[in-house]
C-alpha cells in the first residue's frame, strides 16, 4: 500500500487500462491484498487521493487496520466483505460501496472464496452528498439508502496486530484483546454503506449529454467551487432517450483526471477491454472517448428510447492529474496496446 505524494514515476499524460489483478497468494487477506495504482496530492497535507485495488482469498482474523491518512471508500467488484468496525458489522456485497473514515479500526472478513474490488483512498474533506441545486431536496444518492453499522462488539483476550497506516508508513502494535470492542456510540464519524443500484439517475429527457458530474454519489469538496478534490460517480442502468444526439460520452478533453473501473456488466462506451476488475486512467486534459466500434454503433443507432441496463461502471473523479505508481505503469497486466481501441476513426468532416 502506496502513499502520495507520489514520486517513484514522472506524471503521464498517456491514456492507461488495466486488466484485473492476478490471483493472489494463498491466504491473502485484504490488507495484504492491497495493491496501489497511484493518485495525487499529500497525505500530511490533507489534499488528494490514491486509487488502490484488492484481490484476497482470506479473512482477516486476528489483525485490525485503521488509516490515519485518509478515508477508504470500498467498491467491492467480486465477492461479499463483512466489515467488523467499532460501530458493528456491515456487509457490503458487489454493486453497493462502503465507507471506513479516516481512522476508524476494522477488519475484513471474505464472504466468499475470494474478494476482489477497488479503494478511492481520500486524504481530503470528507465525502458527503454534493449540493443538488436546481435539483431540488431529493434525487442522486438519497440520504434514506445509506446504512449504519449494525450494533455489534467483540470480546476476545486473543493477540490481536493492530496496523495503523500513518502518513504513508504501517505501524503495528500487538494487543491482548480485541479493540473492536465499543458497545455503544453516538455522532456521525461512521462507516456506512450504499447500494449503488438505489443511485436516482437524473439525465437529459430532451437533447445532448449532461457532464458526468450528474451522476456523483459522493464528493470529497476542495477550496475551489466546482471543482472536487475527488468525486465518486456510478454510471448506472438508466434510460438514454436524447433526441438528434450521440449518446455515448462524446470525445473529449477535461480539467478533471478520471480513474473508472466497471463492477458488472459492460460500459456502454467501451467494446471490449474495459472488463469488471480492471480500469483505465485519463488525465487530465487527454483526449478520450468511445472506442471506434462503439462510434460505429451509436453514430447508426436509431434514437428511439433504449435502456442501459447491463453495466454498473464508476468513475474516481480528480482535480488533480493521477500520478502512476511505478509498480502500475510496469505491471503485467496493463494493456500496453491500449490507444488501438481508436485506430481508424475516419475522417468525417467534408465541406
Ligand atoms: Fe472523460
Amino acid at each position: 500500500m502506496r502513499t502520495a505524494p507520489f514520486t517513484d514515476a514522472a506524471p503521464d499524460p498517456n491514456r492507461r487500462r488495466w486488466n484485473p489483478l492476478p490471483d493472489p497468494a494463498p491466504g491473502t487477506d485484504w490488507l495484504t491484498g492491497l495493491w496501489t495504482l497511484g493518485g495525487n496530492g499529500d497525505a500530511t497535507q490533507r489534499t488528494g487521493m490514491a486509487v488502490h485495488l484488492y484481490h484476497a482469498n482470506a479473512s482477516m482474523t486476528d489483525r485490525v487496520f485503521s488509516d490515519a491518512d485518509g478515508e477508504l471508500l470500498l467498491v467491492p467488484e467480486r465477492g461479499g466483505l463483512l466489515l467488523h468496525t467499532e460501530f458493528g458489522l456491515l456487509a457490503a456485497a458487489p454493486g453497493e460501496v462502503a465507507l471506513i473514515p479516516r481512522g476508524v479500526r476494522f477488519r475484513v472478513e471474505l464472504l466468499d472464496e475470494s474478494a476482489r474490488g477497488y479503494v478511492c483512498e481520500n486524504y481530503g474533506a470528507p465525502f458527503r452528498l454534493p449540493d443538488l441545486g436546481p435539483i431540488g431536496a431529493n434525487g442522486l444518492a438519497n440520504a434514506r439508502d445509506f446504512r449504519a453499522p449494525v450494533a455489534a462488539y467483540e470480546d476476545t483476550e486473543e493477540p490481536v496486530e493492530v496496523v495503523n497506516k500513518f502518513c504513508g508508513n504501517l505501524w503495528t502494535a500487538r494487543y491482548d484483546h480485541s479493540p473492536l470492542d465499543v458497545v455503544a456510540w453516538h455522532g456521525n464519524h461512521v462507516p456506512y454503506v450504499y447500494d449503488l443500484h438505489r443511485f436516482n439517475v437524473i439525465g437529459s429527457i430532451s437533447y445532448d449529454h449532461p457532464d458526468p458530474s450528474i451522476f456523483t454519489v459522493l464528493t470529497s469538496p476542495s477550496d475551489t467551487p466546482g471543482l472536487a478534490g475527488v468525486d465518486f460517480v456510478v454510471f448506472a442502468p438508466r434510460w438514454l432517450v436524447g433526441e438528434d444526439t450521440f449518446r455515448p460520452p462524446y470525445f473529449h478533453r477535461n480539467v478533471m483526471s478520471e480513474y473508472m473501473g466497471l463492477v458488472e456488466g459492460a460500459y456502454d462506451a467501451k467494446a471490449e477491454g474495459f472488463v469488471p476488475g480492471g480500469g483505465s486512467l485519463h488525465n487530465m486534459m487527454s483526449a478520450h472517448g468511445p472506442d471506434r466500434e462503439t462510434f460505429d454503433r451509436a453514430s447508426a443507432a436509431e434514437l428511439r428510447p433504449q435502456k442501459v441496463d447491463d453495466g454498473l461502471a464508476f468513475m474516481f473523479e480528480t482535480r488533480w492529474p493521477v500520478t502512476v505508481a511505478a509498480q502500475a505503469g510496469g505491471a503485467a497486466w496493463r494493456q500496453r496496446g491500449y490507444d488501438g481501441v481508436w485506430a481508424g476513426l475516419e475522417r468525417h468532416f467534408r465541406v
